[in-house]
């Protein structure tokens, strides 16, 4: 039997859960920007994993801690010490500014234990009644599959036939000032939990000014301004968090995908000491948690995105990418949008029915890997170790591909 791309998919597809609908493309190796799949074809990755493998593929910095470590010590639960976690968790406060950190494993878990840790505050310092905390959400939010991230959710996609939902979730417009006022104005709020931009929305960028007066509302009405900057952070949007572009510093930040350097996953809260201290023993946890091995990798994950000036690069790369884009002369393009290197087409229904989903497989067939997000939206968003003539290389193929559809 020939292990070709069909015999990999129809297998994936006879015993996996079809809980996704991936490109018809199997990928077996990976290095800085590029994937190859197993017929040995290269391509541009121009998702990096949903914006996890910010620092490139198989980084050999990344892949040296991961690997050292991993001779060593890779778990040693919660119930005994490490000698790594005490160093990551000053290392990653110092980096972002923040007293302390609670580390966990998935970028939805991250969004779990701030909602935990915020509505815990409301109660024992705000002075909230018993579960009668509200967590504020924007429309159109992505944090994740678990039942409470499910039950803030807008997309029938997300939530339809999930319920019962998890109770104190109010959703409000996103970019809606006004409608925070008046939500935070009718009390009990503990927090309110919003993407810098949001990204598997469509990499929906507010107007500037959004996420500072935001900021200063909550604090009008003493809650907590929760950033999830699961997708923005580290690097991703030309700053080292998308928060940066508004010198906003979130009450309580998320950072998850980017964390564990593509290799392994790593999410962590920080938030500052009065609010942290709400958690005690035995109140919040995770077995995989804080071990060693996800210390290593963040460090030297972390490490790279400030060695190699990521931010600075995503910022410049993000531009010429953008002014590359929104030049292209074709009806297909309603519009180009993003920060950095986090951005979106918005392409028009064309053809018979065709969406941005056929877009997505013709630039698979000229080398180059996106997704789309929605019916009509396809999101770039390639390794931030990207230079500035793969990007053009990459505008290249973007450019043919949509110009030969526009006819
Ligand atoms: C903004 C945001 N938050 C949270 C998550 C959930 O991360 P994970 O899939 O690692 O649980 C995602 C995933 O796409 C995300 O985009």
């Amino acid at each position: 039997m020939i292990k070709n791309s069909a015999y990999y998919i129809q297998l994936e597809n006879k015993f996996n859960a079809h809980n996704y609908h991936p490109l018809p493309v199997v990928i077996e190796r990976g290095q800085g920007i590029y994937v190859w799949d197993v017929e040995g074809k290269q391509y541009y990755d121009c998702l990096s994993a949903y914006s996890a493998v910010n620092q490139g593929h198989c980084h050999p910095k990344i892949i040296e801690a991961l690997t050292e470590q991993a001779k060593k010590l890779t778990l040693t639960s919660r119930a005994f010490h490490n000698n790594l976690l005490g160093e990551y968790a000053e290392f990653v406060c110092d980096f972002f500014g923040y007293e302390k950190l609670l580390p966990m494993n998935t970028g939805v878990e991250g969004g779990e234990t701030a909602i935990k840790i915020c509505r815990k505050w409301a109660y024992e310092i705000k002075g909230i009644p018993a579960n009668e905390a509200k967590i504020v959400f924007a429309k159109n939010n992505f944090w994740g599959r678990t039942i409470a991230a499910v039950s803030s959710s807008t997309d029938p996609n997300s939530y339809t036939n999930f319920g019962p939902f998890t109770p104190g979730f109010e959703t409000i417009p996103y970019n809606d000032l006004n409608a925070l006022e008046e939500i935070l104005s009718k009390g009990n709020v503990a927090g309110f939990m919003v993407e810098p931009i949001q990204g598997e929305a469509g990499v929906v960028v507010p107007d500037e000014g959004y996420l500072s007066k935001a900021y200063q509302i909550c604090k009008k009405y003493n809650v907590l301004f929760i950033a999830d900057e699961v997708q923005t952070g580290i690097a991703r949007t030309g700053k080292l968090l998308a928060s940066d572009y508004e010198n906003v510093k979130p009450d309580i930040l998320i950072l998850g995908k980017a964390l564990g350097g593509g290799v392994f996953p790593v999410s962590a809260v920080l938030t500052h000491q009065a609010i942290m201290d709400v958690i005690k023993p035995g109140e919040h946890g995770s077995t995989f948690g804080g071990n060693p091995l996800a210390c290593a990798v963040a460090m030297a994950a972390l490490k790279v995105v400030k060695d190699e000036n990521l931010a600075d690069n995503a910022f410049k790369m993000g531009e010429i990418f953008r002014n590359r884009l929104s030049a292209i002369a074709s009806p297909l393009i309603e519009t180009v949008r993003g920060k950095g290197l986090l951005n979106a087409a918005v392409i028009k229904p064309f053809g018979d029915g065709k969406t941005a989903y056929h877009i997505c497989l013709e630039l698979k067939e000229n080398g180059l890997l996106a997704k789309q997000t929605h019916d009509h939206i396809i999101r770039f968003a390639p390794p931030l170790v990207i230079n500035e003539q793969e990007v053009n290389k990459c505008c290249d193929i973007i450019e043919q591909t949509i110009l030969r559809n526009s006819d």
